[in-house]
């Protein structure tokens, strides 16, 4: 990687769910499935629904929740990046709503789609910005309202998914040891055909047809995607290591975009991380596709698992295909 000027640390985290549960027991009811299913080949125990709204109030709770953590003011941030594929609106931007609704009035900002890998191009968008020199404090927020593009009567993929916002502040330091060390992201259109949303967009705006064909909700083969994402999301985590002489030994916490229990278990054994050092919160909040990994950062720096010097591998798999894995050294105590 080329000489940078800064290094790009996380110096705050925020998050927030929803309060209602659509539990397992709740699926049951709506379509043919049974907890033990869901359980033993997802992971998922429960998942939160925001009833009112769009995404924009998942993002602002969470950008609110990590100001108030700091005891900031809004003014103070430069940039506001929200990765999501649940935009309250093809435009304006749902980072344009966050900025009002928290008073960001010096802020420039944008939206970013990589579905469930959007935190992670985010963060490494978020992260190139705090290097250059040009920007000090850069939010970046993960957050979707899957429950607004989820067919409830698809079994295969309702059980899923649920909604969440989560962000961090990126800021620099000059200490090189800490923040971002290294990324290997990847994109590969040939994806584009077993994980979707057809309709709504220029290519098939919204008419009758559309809405009478059901194209205007996630359309995903899930075993062809399974395949794909535990070979991607093992070998980027494992091809990333290498290439930082690290060993799972090295490594304090995997950060795996949550998707599947057995498809974390894959990347983990991979990797050669044992599994008590590897996130998890897919059990209570189901795929929240860009809130994932900055909830699970969230939950395990507040319940004071996670030390400054700690080594951090972030891994996520999503529709495109995107893929991709960052390497940072944690920096707050
Ligand atoms: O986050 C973005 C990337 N997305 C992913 O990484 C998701 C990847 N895919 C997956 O996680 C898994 O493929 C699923 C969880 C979606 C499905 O698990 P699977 O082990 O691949 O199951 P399957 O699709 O092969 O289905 C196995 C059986 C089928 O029945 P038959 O054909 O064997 O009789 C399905 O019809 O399970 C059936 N099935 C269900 N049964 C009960 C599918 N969905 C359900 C359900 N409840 N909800």
């Amino acid at each position: 990687m080329r000489e940078k000027r800064y290094n790009a640390i996380i110096t705050g985290v925020g998050m927030y769910v929803p309060e209602k549960i659509y539990d397992n027991a709740y699926f049951e009811k709506i379509v043919d499935t049974n907890d033990e299913w869901i359980r033993t080949r997802t992971g998922i125990k429960e998942r939160r629904i925001l009833d009112k709204g769009g995404t924009s109030v998942l993002a602002t709770k969470a950008a609110e929740d990590l100001l108030k953590s700091k005891n900031m003011s809004a003014d103070e941030i430069d940039v506001i990046i929200v990765a999501t594929v649940t935009p309250d609106m093809f435009f304006p931007a749902t980072a344009c709503l966050v900025q009002e609704n928290i008073g960001a009035v010096n802020a420039w900002g944008f939206d970013l789609s990589a579905a469930c890998s959007g935190f992670l191009f985010a963060f490494q968008t978020g992260c190139s910005l705090v290097e250059s020199g040009d920007y000090k404090k850069v939010m970046v927020i993960g957050a979707d309202k899957m429950s607004s593009i989820v067919d409830y009567t698809d079994r295969n993929n309702c059980i899923l998914f649920g909604d969440a916002g989560a962000a961090v502040l990126i800021e620099p330091t000059e200490d090189k040891n800490y923040g971002l060390q290294d990324s290997l992201l990847r994109v590969d259109g040939s994806g584009k055909d077993v994980l979707n949303m057809k309709g709504g967009g220029s290519l098939n705006p919204p008419t009758h047809e559309t809405v009478n064909n059901n194209m205007h909700v996630l359309f995903q083969e899930g075993k062809a995607v399974f395949k794909v994402a535990v070979k991607g999301m093992a070998d980027i985590s494992y091809d990333l290591m290498k290439k930082n002489n690290l060993t799972g030994d090295d490594i304090a916490y995997l950060v795996p975009h949550q998707a599947n229990l057995r498809i974390i278990g894959a990347t983990a054994e991979r990797m050669g991380i044992s599994q008590d050092k590897v996130m998890i919160n897919i059990d209570r909040y189901g795929n929240t596709t860009a809130a994932t990994i900055p909830s699970c950062l969230a939950e395990y720096y507040r319940a004071g698992k996670v030390k400054k010097g700690d080594k951090i591998i972030l891994s996520a798999f999503g529709a495109g295909f995107t893929w991709g894995a960052s390497y940072l050294v944690w920096s707050m105590d």
